[in-house]
Protein backbone atom coordinates (compact mmCIF):
# COMPACT_ATOMS: atom_id res chain seq x y z
CA UNK A 1 0.00 0.00 0.00
CA UNK A 2 0.86 3.62 -0.65
CA UNK A 3 0.73 6.15 2.30
CA UNK A 4 -0.14 9.19 1.76
CA UNK A 5 -0.97 11.93 4.57
CA UNK A 6 -1.46 15.93 4.97
CA UNK A 7 -3.02 18.11 7.73
CA UNK A 8 -6.07 17.95 6.13
CA UNK A 9 -8.19 17.43 2.42
CA UNK A 10 -5.31 19.07 0.29
CA UNK A 11 -3.28 15.80 -0.17
CA UNK A 12 -6.58 14.25 -1.63
CA UNK A 13 -4.91 16.03 -4.95
CA UNK A 14 -2.36 13.45 -4.81
CA UNK A 15 -4.24 11.00 -3.53
CA UNK A 16 -6.32 11.99 -6.90
CA UNK A 17 -2.95 12.24 -8.89
CA UNK A 18 -1.57 8.92 -7.98
CA UNK A 19 -4.84 6.89 -8.33
CA UNK A 20 -4.70 8.59 -11.78
CA UNK A 21 -0.87 7.89 -12.68
CA UNK A 22 -0.92 4.28 -11.04
CA UNK A 23 -4.20 3.09 -10.73
CA UNK A 24 -3.87 -0.15 -9.57
CA UNK A 25 -2.05 0.18 -6.28
CA UNK A 26 -3.81 0.17 -2.56
CA UNK A 27 -3.77 3.88 -1.20
CA UNK A 28 -4.51 4.37 2.56
CA UNK A 29 -4.71 8.70 3.26
CA UNK A 30 -4.20 10.38 7.08
CA UNK A 31 -6.01 13.72 6.98
CA UNK A 32 -4.83 15.30 10.50
CA UNK A 33 -8.00 17.30 10.49
CA UNK A 34 -7.80 17.69 14.41
CA UNK A 35 -4.32 19.60 14.30
CA UNK A 36 -4.73 21.09 10.93
CA UNK A 37 -3.49 23.76 9.83
CA UNK A 38 0.47 22.98 10.09
CA UNK A 39 1.34 25.94 8.00
CA UNK A 40 0.99 28.32 11.04
CA UNK A 41 2.96 25.76 13.31
CA UNK A 42 6.44 25.56 13.89
CA UNK A 43 9.16 23.91 12.61
CA UNK A 44 9.49 21.70 16.02
CA UNK A 45 5.59 20.93 16.32
CA UNK A 46 5.33 20.00 12.31
CA UNK A 47 8.08 17.82 12.36
CA UNK A 48 6.68 15.50 15.84
CA UNK A 49 3.18 15.66 13.68
CA UNK A 50 5.13 14.21 10.58
CA UNK A 51 7.19 11.31 12.14
CA UNK A 52 3.86 10.67 13.86
CA UNK A 53 1.68 9.95 10.89
CA UNK A 54 4.31 8.25 8.65
CA UNK A 55 4.82 6.03 11.83
CA UNK A 56 0.85 5.41 11.93
CA UNK A 57 1.17 4.88 7.85
CA UNK A 58 3.52 2.40 8.58
CA UNK A 59 1.61 0.46 10.77
CA UNK A 60 -0.61 0.39 8.37
CA UNK A 61 1.48 -1.63 5.98
CA UNK A 62 2.25 1.13 4.40
CA UNK A 63 5.75 0.46 1.57
CA UNK A 64 5.93 4.02 0.56
CA UNK A 65 4.85 7.20 1.78
CA UNK A 66 4.38 10.26 0.23
CA UNK A 67 4.20 13.30 2.23
CA UNK A 68 1.55 15.10 0.41
CA UNK A 69 2.00 18.50 2.14
CA UNK A 70 4.57 21.16 1.25
CA UNK A 71 4.37 22.81 5.23
CA UNK A 72 5.61 19.36 6.62
CA UNK A 73 7.58 18.56 3.28
CA UNK A 74 9.58 22.03 3.60
CA UNK A 75 10.27 21.99 7.63
CA UNK A 76 10.10 17.85 8.10
CA UNK A 77 11.54 15.98 5.71
CA UNK A 78 15.20 16.68 7.17
CA UNK A 79 14.01 15.66 10.93
CA UNK A 80 12.77 12.15 8.78
CA UNK A 81 15.90 11.39 6.15
CA UNK A 82 17.34 8.40 7.19
CA UNK A 83 14.89 7.47 10.27
CA UNK A 84 12.91 4.87 8.03
CA UNK A 85 13.61 2.16 5.85
CA UNK A 86 10.78 2.85 3.55
CA UNK A 87 10.90 5.25 0.78
CA UNK A 88 9.39 8.93 1.80
CA UNK A 89 8.66 10.91 -1.07
CA UNK A 90 8.26 15.09 -0.44
CA UNK A 91 5.74 17.13 -2.99
CA UNK A 92 8.82 20.02 -3.37
CA UNK A 93 11.31 18.59 -5.60
CA UNK A 94 9.41 16.97 -7.87
CA UNK A 95 7.61 20.57 -8.23
CA UNK A 96 11.27 22.55 -8.45
CA UNK A 97 12.45 19.54 -11.43
CA UNK A 98 9.57 20.04 -13.31
CA UNK A 99 9.04 24.09 -12.70
CA UNK A 100 12.98 24.65 -13.77
CA UNK A 101 12.23 22.13 -16.89
CA UNK A 102 9.58 23.86 -18.24
CA UNK A 103 10.57 27.88 -17.97
CA UNK A 104 11.95 29.59 -20.62
CA UNK A 105 12.79 32.98 -19.09
CA UNK A 106 13.62 31.47 -15.29
CA UNK A 107 11.48 33.87 -13.43
CA UNK A 108 9.69 31.52 -11.70
CA UNK A 109 6.63 32.42 -8.88
CA UNK A 110 5.93 30.56 -6.04
CA UNK A 111 2.62 30.16 -3.44
CA UNK A 112 2.29 28.80 -0.30
CA UNK A 113 1.45 28.64 3.20
CA UNK A 114 3.51 31.32 5.66
CA UNK A 115 5.66 28.19 6.99
CA UNK A 116 6.83 27.07 3.27
CA UNK A 117 7.42 30.43 2.11
CA UNK A 118 9.27 31.23 5.27
CA UNK A 119 11.51 27.94 4.76
CA UNK A 120 12.93 29.28 1.48
CA UNK A 121 13.31 25.86 0.84
CA UNK A 122 11.72 26.54 -3.08
CA UNK A 123 14.38 28.80 -3.99
CA UNK A 124 17.34 27.39 -2.56
CA UNK A 125 16.37 23.91 -4.37
CA UNK A 126 15.38 25.65 -7.62
CA UNK A 127 19.24 27.91 -7.61
CA UNK A 128 20.77 25.02 -7.31
CA UNK A 129 19.62 23.38 -10.65
CA UNK A 130 19.49 26.87 -12.45
CA UNK A 131 21.59 29.79 -10.54
CA UNK A 132 20.83 31.71 -12.99
CA UNK A 133 16.74 31.87 -11.78
CA UNK A 134 15.10 34.43 -10.43
CA UNK A 135 12.57 32.80 -7.85
CA UNK A 136 9.68 35.46 -6.45
CA UNK A 137 7.70 33.82 -3.33
CA UNK A 138 3.83 35.01 -2.08
CA UNK A 139 2.66 33.38 1.00
CA UNK A 140 -1.11 33.22 0.22
CA UNK A 141 -2.63 32.42 3.95
CA UNK A 142 -6.02 32.49 3.50
CA UNK A 143 -6.36 30.19 0.86
CA UNK A 144 -6.33 27.12 3.02
CA UNK A 145 -9.28 27.95 4.66
CA UNK A 146 -11.27 28.97 1.74
CA UNK A 147 -10.43 25.33 0.37
CA UNK A 148 -11.62 23.86 3.35
CA UNK A 149 -14.20 25.59 3.25
CA UNK A 150 -15.00 24.47 -0.14
CA UNK A 151 -15.34 28.23 -1.76
CA UNK A 152 -14.11 27.14 -5.03
CA UNK A 153 -15.97 29.33 -7.17
CA UNK A 154 -16.87 31.90 -5.24
CA UNK A 155 -16.49 35.65 -6.42
CA UNK A 156 -14.39 36.55 -3.29
CA UNK A 157 -12.00 33.78 -3.29
CA UNK A 158 -11.33 35.14 -6.92
CA UNK A 159 -10.56 38.26 -5.79
CA UNK A 160 -8.22 37.59 -2.53
CA UNK A 161 -6.22 35.23 -5.48
CA UNK A 162 -5.95 38.32 -7.96
CA UNK A 163 -4.65 40.20 -4.79
CA UNK A 164 -2.05 37.80 -3.68
CA UNK A 165 -0.77 37.14 -6.98
CA UNK A 166 -0.27 40.63 -7.95
CA UNK A 167 3.18 40.72 -6.65
CA UNK A 168 4.11 37.67 -9.05
CA UNK A 169 2.30 39.04 -12.09
CA UNK A 170 4.17 42.62 -12.20
CA UNK A 171 7.74 40.55 -11.88
CA UNK A 172 6.90 38.77 -15.50
CA UNK A 173 7.39 35.27 -14.57
CA UNK A 174 6.23 32.28 -16.88
CA UNK A 175 5.97 29.70 -14.52
CA UNK A 176 4.52 29.22 -10.97
CA UNK A 177 4.38 26.14 -8.66
CA UNK A 178 1.35 25.48 -6.09
CA UNK A 179 3.36 25.25 -3.76
CA UNK A 180 0.74 23.73 -1.28
CA UNK A 181 -1.18 20.71 -1.82
CA UNK A 182 -4.70 22.60 -1.38
CA UNK A 183 -3.67 24.79 -4.24
CA UNK A 184 -4.90 21.90 -7.28
CA UNK A 185 -8.26 23.09 -6.29
CA UNK A 186 -7.72 26.03 -7.14
CA UNK A 187 -5.96 26.10 -10.73
CA UNK A 188 -8.78 27.57 -12.60
CA UNK A 189 -9.10 30.64 -11.36
CA UNK A 190 -5.20 30.72 -10.44
CA UNK A 191 -4.69 30.54 -14.07
CA UNK A 192 -7.53 33.25 -14.83
CA UNK A 193 -5.66 35.49 -12.45
CA UNK A 194 -1.95 35.28 -13.27
CA UNK A 195 -2.87 34.86 -17.09
CA UNK A 196 -2.80 31.97 -19.68
CA UNK A 197 0.57 32.03 -21.18
CA UNK A 198 1.76 31.11 -17.56
CA UNK A 199 3.19 27.45 -16.53
CA UNK A 200 1.12 26.17 -13.33
CA UNK A 201 2.73 23.51 -11.60
CA UNK A 202 0.62 20.90 -9.61
CA UNK A 203 2.83 19.21 -6.96
CA UNK A 204 0.26 16.70 -6.95
CA UNK A 205 0.86 15.22 -10.42
CA UNK A 206 4.55 15.96 -10.49
CA UNK A 207 5.10 13.85 -7.33
CA UNK A 208 2.60 11.30 -8.79
CA UNK A 209 5.04 11.06 -11.52
CA UNK A 210 8.13 10.94 -9.77
CA UNK A 211 6.87 7.63 -7.90
CA UNK A 212 5.92 6.16 -11.25
CA UNK A 213 9.36 6.23 -12.48
CA UNK A 214 10.43 5.16 -8.87
CA UNK A 215 8.33 1.98 -8.84
CA UNK A 216 9.45 1.42 -12.61
CA UNK A 217 13.34 1.59 -11.62
CA UNK A 218 12.62 -0.67 -7.78
CA UNK A 219 10.37 -3.87 -8.74
CA UNK A 220 11.34 -5.26 -5.30
CA UNK A 221 9.42 -2.25 -4.09
CA UNK A 222 6.82 -2.62 -6.60
CA UNK A 223 5.96 -6.17 -5.62
CA UNK A 224 5.76 -5.46 -2.21
CA UNK A 225 2.26 -2.88 -2.79
CA UNK A 226 -0.40 -4.65 -2.23
CA UNK A 227 -3.15 -4.45 -5.26
CA UNK A 228 -6.81 -5.34 -4.03
CA UNK A 229 -8.56 -2.40 -4.90
CA UNK A 230 -8.90 -1.16 -1.28
CA UNK A 231 -8.14 2.36 -0.52
CA UNK A 232 -8.91 3.80 3.36
CA UNK A 233 -9.44 7.34 4.45
CA UNK A 234 -8.20 8.23 7.76
CA UNK A 235 -8.67 11.28 9.75
CA UNK A 236 -7.99 12.60 12.99
CA UNK A 237 -11.47 14.99 13.37
CA UNK A 238 -14.36 13.46 11.17
CA UNK A 239 -16.51 16.21 9.93
CA UNK A 240 -18.99 16.68 7.37
CA UNK A 241 -17.30 19.40 5.22
CA UNK A 242 -14.20 17.08 5.20
CA UNK A 243 -16.31 14.37 3.68
CA UNK A 244 -17.73 16.80 1.15
CA UNK A 245 -14.47 17.94 0.36
CA UNK A 246 -13.11 14.38 -0.24
CA UNK A 247 -15.94 13.14 -2.55
CA UNK A 248 -15.76 16.28 -4.58
CA UNK A 249 -11.70 16.02 -5.52
CA UNK A 250 -12.30 12.42 -5.59
CA UNK A 251 -15.49 12.11 -7.20
CA UNK A 252 -16.41 8.94 -5.56
CA UNK A 253 -18.36 8.26 -2.10
CA UNK A 254 -16.12 7.81 0.59
CA UNK A 255 -15.89 6.10 4.23
CA UNK A 256 -13.97 8.08 6.95
CA UNK A 257 -11.83 6.01 9.36
CA UNK A 258 -11.63 8.00 12.57
CA UNK A 259 -7.89 8.33 14.90
CA UNK A 260 -7.43 10.13 17.58
CA UNK A 261 -4.93 12.27 17.80
N1 LIG B 1 -1.77 21.32 2.36
C1 LIG B 1 -0.75 21.90 3.20
C2 LIG B 1 0.47 22.22 2.36
O1 LIG B 1 0.63 21.65 1.33
C3 LIG B 1 -1.11 23.17 3.87
C4 LIG B 1 -2.19 23.15 4.83
C5 LIG B 1 -1.77 23.55 6.20
O2 LIG B 1 -1.33 24.69 6.44
O3 LIG B 1 -1.91 22.71 7.03
O4 LIG B 1 1.28 23.02 2.72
Amino acid sequence: MIGIFDSGVGGLTVVRAIMSYLPEYDITYFGDTARTPYGTKSAETVAGYTIENIDFLISKGAKIIIVACNTASSIATEYVNGKYDVPIFEVITPAVEMATAVSKNSAIGIIGTRATIRSGIYKKKIVKINPAAKVYSEPCPLLVSLVEEGWLKKPETAMIVKKYLHPLKVRQIDTIILGCTHYPMLKDVIQRKIGKRVNIIDSSLAVADKVKTFLKNRPEIEASLTKNDTSRIFVSDVTDQFEQAARYILNRKVLLEHVRR
